[in-house]
């Protein structure tokens, strides 16, 4: 047991309320999710009077959370054996330090992932972007997550959420991952002098591939979502409802589906299946972009025909970017298009919202839904009533 665990399990002994519950891992021990203890937060664990205290109310769970509970990823932070999991979150500020003047009590809040280490990237507020080999995410990776009561962090790492948006605003972080990979890719594509990308692909149609179609159609371009399962289901609904063409890929190859509605000025892959990364860089229109966000810890391989790729990715002019994270930049896009989703569209982020359990002493059946729930796409914990 933790030094840190111990003075917390005595403070608890003598009656003091200052600890509380977290699902927690013992990262390298599979299915070794349980409920923890942990100390509650205080304002000065953050210097300077910038502390801000949030009581966690949402958190959403995702494959990494899988992978985690999985030992396949995830470190303890310094001093402890167990990590606590959990990196989508929603809170309400409880509690600020003197010196913050961007939040106020009762503000919703999500607060972002990474925190930042040395690189040069870390240093300017772009730690999603670190060289490093280290990295710091809570509830990921050496930082404990947000799957307890309460958390406490500096100002900078928290965004504040309109009351209108806090129904859906578990989303956000899932969303960022997309904001981040489609605002790159605008970026790069400034080489051009002039793009207006008409045509997308979206591969994949779980959470972020959804949420992928979302962001390009606010964008005001045509996409095709290109999934596994036949249509209709509730993913397929989602992407329809959208003003997006899904196609089951048993139906269309890939190929198939840029001859007969690209040319692809951008494909977003979000299936976590990497040799689909090679038919997308074949499927890739001209001085278009791909943009890859599938988190893939396995080491599978395939054999491409690489001269016929490379010969293509060089004659169109065409580029390839991963993406990982997000930082605050991210986050207050995120907002803003969830904001435009939700009159756009209202409701529709609503319905990826499709799984809730209650309470963090259900650990083991909100694992149970994440691992073996048919058709759940966002599986999240609620922590305590949005209000
Ligand atoms: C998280 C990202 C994180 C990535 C890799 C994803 O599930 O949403 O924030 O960077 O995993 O750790
Ligand atoms: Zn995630």
């Amino acid at each position: 047991m933790s030094p840190n665990v111990m003075q917390a399990e005595r403070a608890t002994h003598e009656g003091e309320t200052t600890t509380m519950k977290a699902i927690a891992v013992h990262p390298g021990r599979p299915n070794s999710v349980h409920l923890a203890r942990l100390e509650k937060p205080s304002l000065d664990d953050v210097p300077g009077g910038r502390g801000v205290l949030v009581r966690v109310l949402r958190v959403g769970l995702d494959g990494t959370d899988k992978e985690i509970n999985a030992a396949e990823y995830g470190q303890a932070p310094p001093g402890y054996d167990f990590l606590v999991i959990g990196h989508e979150s929603l809170g309400r500020v409880e509690a600020v330090g003197p010196n913050v003047a961007e939040l106020a009590l009762g503000d919703y809040v999500v607060a972002t992932v990474r925190r930042p280490g040395r690189s040069l990237y870390d240093t300017i507020g772009t730690y999603d972007m670190t060289t490093d080999d280290v990295y710091f995410e809570r509830g990921i990776n050496l930082r404990h997550g947000y799957l307890t009561e309460y958390y406490v962090d500096d100002p900078e790492y928290i965004v504040k959420i309109p009351a209108g948006l806090k129904e859906v605003a578990v989303l956000l972080e899932p969303t960022t991952v997309v904001e981040k990979g489609i605002a790159q890719a605008f970026e790069i594509q400034r080489r051009l002098r002039v793009w207006r990308p008409r045509r997308a692909c979206v591969m994949g149609s779980g959470t972020i591939g959804l949420l992928a179609a979302l962001a390009l159609r606010l964008r005001g371009l045509e996409v095709t979502v290109l999934s596994r399962a036949p249509k209709p289901y509730l993913n397929s609904d989602l992407v329809e409802a959208l003003g997006a063409r899904y196609e089951a890929v048993g139906d269309v190859a890939l190929a198939e589906a840029a001859k007969r509605w690209g040319p692809f000025d951008l494909i977003f892959e979000a299936t976590g299946f990497s040799p689909v990364v090679f038919e997308a860089m074949q499927a890739l229109g001209k001085n278009g972009v791909l943009v890859l966000s599938s988190v893939t810890g396995g080491d599978r391989t395939v054999e491409v025909p690489a001269d016929r790729i490379n010969l293509e990715f060089v004659l169109g002019n065409k580029v390839m970017v991963g993406t990982v994270n997000a930082n605050r930049e991210y986050f207050e896009l995120g907002v803003r298009d969830m904001a435009q989703a939700e009159a756009e569209v209202p409701g529709w982020l609503a319905r990826l919202l499709t799984h809730p359990v209650r309470g963090l002493d259900n650990y083991a059946e909100l694992f149970d839904t994440l691992t073996s729930a048919k058709g759940a796409i966002k599986v999240f914990c609620e922590v305590a009533p949005l209000e």
